[in-house]
């Protein structure tokens, strides 16, 4: 059944996903199992973000990451953090991360499930105390059960996602995510460690007058774009730019609103990372029944062929992803 159960604010997210489960006979558990792993994990990495000023984590660790990105401290604790917390949970074969260049195998061959991350998303902002997250996106691997993953278990369309979400460690720190039966955000309490339900099946509005882009960029960006901001303008549209793409798609999940990261010069194919920025997000928000596009096309029903490929975002309510669209394709 897809239908979503109303289950009332409030319970934890371990009841839940156990009421979630029953509802699914054929359901064995395993992906039940992931989504706690990737709570503990994010209530370890929520505490060394909290933390972050006072434990010398902050600042670059003075390395780079495959994307020639200076990796932060926190990029890299959140990496380990994330690895260890699927690896001991037992559920996941293999992963691909922001912050490792190769497929990170972890020994659970007999696991039938694949992740990919973002483990820490705003990364220039960490040390500012700037609002980061964590996005996620999990797959069922292609290859067979007992033999060793490759990368090619990871070159599925994002439309084969079974489950994709994020954190965000804001003002408070919640997360959100979806398994294919509608959104729900859970706000974490750290004074009993529990995330307990706050936004149960969540709706982004058709329409909206928030839009969110790096105007800095904006003499890189083709006219069709620019022209749809200049539209925006005139409509007298409220900008709201984070710099965390988790913040920036969690406002105008609930606000109504649209995030563009276009080609740039020094991004002739976007920015952000199909595998573990666009697709999880793009599956969030046709779930809460948005829209995401390259601009050209739907980005669930793009095939990828590299596991850190980038591509240009166009991501929220789905009257203004409509609009930049024709702009761009007419
Ligand atoms: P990450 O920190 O995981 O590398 O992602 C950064 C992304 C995204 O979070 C954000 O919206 C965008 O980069 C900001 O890019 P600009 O600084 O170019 O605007
Ligand atoms: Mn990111
Ligand atoms: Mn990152
Ligand atoms: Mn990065």
């Amino acid at each position: 059944t897809n239908e979503q159960l109303a289950l009332p604010v409030g319970i934890t997210l371990d009841r839940f996903i156990m009421r979630n489960q029953e509802a699914f006979p054929f359901a064995s558990g395993e992906l039940s199992q992931l989504l706690r792993d990737i709570a503990l994990a994010g209530k370890i990495i929520n505490r060394e973000i909290n933390r972050a000023g006072l434990s010398d984590i902050t600042g670059q660790l003075g390395s780079q990451n495959v994307q020639g990105e200076t990796q932060q401290k926190l990029d890299v604790i959140a990496d380990i953090r994330f690895i260890r917390a699927l690896k001991n949970g037992g559920e996941v074969c293999a992963i691909i991360s922001e912050e490792a260049t190769e497929v990170i195998l972890t020994g659970n061959n007999h696991a039938k499930y694949i992740v990919a991350i973002d483990p820490l998303d705003g990364s220039s902002n960490i040390d500012t105390n700037v609002s980061i997250g964590t996005i996620f996106s999990v797959y069922r691997r292609r290859s067979e059960i007992g033999t060793e993953p490759t990368e090619e278990d990871f070159l599925q369309r994002g439309n084969k996602q079974v489950a994709s979400g994020y954190l965000l460690y804001g003002s408070s720190t919640i997360l959100v995510y979806t398994t294919g039966k509608g959104v729900n955000g859970f706000t974490y309490d750290y004074s009993l460690g529990e995330f307990f339900l706050s936004h149960p099946q969540i709706q982004i509005s058709q329409d909206g007058e928030i839009y969110s882009c790096n105007e800095g960029y904006k003499s890189d960006f083709s006219d069709a774009v620019q022209h749809y901001l200049e539209e925006c303008k005139q409509k007298r549209f409220s900008s709201r730019y984070i710099g965390s793409l988790v913040a920036d798609f969690h406002r105008n999940l609930l606000k109504g609103g649209i995030y563009m990261y276009p080609a740039t010069r020094k991004t002739p194919n976007g920015k952000l990372r199909l595998l573990y920025e666009c697709f999880p997000l793009a599956f969030i928000i046709e779930q809460a029944g948005g829209k995401a596009s390259d601009g050209k096309q739907r980005i669930l029903d793009i095939f990828p062929t590299d596991l850190h490929q980038r591509s240009a975002f166009y991501v929220g309510s789905g009257k203004m992803v409509d609009t930049v669209e024709n702009y761009i394709n007419n």
